[in-house]
């Protein structure tokens, strides 16, 4: 049982409203831990952000899966699939800034984004925004072309490249 609802149900049982109300001032204390806090008191900052960048990717690099098998040929072009795919890439693409909060870059273990990514945050920033604007690109590539033209290879590799050039840049191997 965690501690909040542990002295929520002291108080409760109590019955004192005078005592339940200073467990619920304590617990919403609680909610905002100040830097250092103990781990009970919820992961830090860094370690929020570190854990959505990586949810996000990892929903990239699912949704980007199929594009890039498409591209090898190991994949059929499925019309509805690829285009639900680079809907979601779409939409995915607007969530990574908010990933990189400069409080994210302190010497957190569990996260390959490289430091360069705050000391050049003008062209980290660009490629975020090449990447969302290729991505919008190749949606409305796909939607004129719904097949696999050579219009929609070049502008879905043009999207891989974008993942590689910031990953050989930003992300530690
Ligand atoms: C603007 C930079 C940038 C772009 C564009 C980008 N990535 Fe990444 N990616 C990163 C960084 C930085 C990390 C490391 C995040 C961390 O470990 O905190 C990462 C991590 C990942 C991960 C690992 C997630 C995890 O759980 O550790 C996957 C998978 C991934 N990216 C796939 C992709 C794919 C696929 C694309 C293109 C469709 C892409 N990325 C585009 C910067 C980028």
């Amino acid at each position: 049982m965690s501690w909040k609802l542990m002295t929520a149900r002291r108080a409760m049982a109590m019955g004192g409203a005078l005592i339940l109300g200073a467990g619920l001032a304590v617990s919403a204390h609680s909610q905002t831990p100040p830097a250092g806090a103990s781990p009970a008191a919820g992961p830090s900052p860094a370690r929020t952000a570190i854990e959505y960048r990586k949810a996000v990717y990892t929903l990239i690099g699912a949704n980007f899966r199929l594009l890039g098998n498409v591209l090898k040929g190991s994949a059929p072009y499925d019309a509805a699939t690829v285009q639900k795919n680079i809907a979601r890439l779409v939409f995915l693409s607007d969530l990574v800034s908010e990933g990189f909060p400069e409080v994210s870059n302190v010497g957190e273990p569990d996260t390959k984004a490289k430091a360069d990514v705050w000391t050049n945050r003008a062209d980290f920033d660009q490629k975020v925004k090449d990447f969302q604007t290729h991505l919008v690109a190749l949606q409305q590539v796909n939607d004129a072309e719904k097949g696999p033209t050579e219009a929609f290879k070049t502008a879905a590799a043009q999207v891989g490249q974008d993942c590689k050039a910031c990953h050989d840049t930003y992300k530690a191997k």
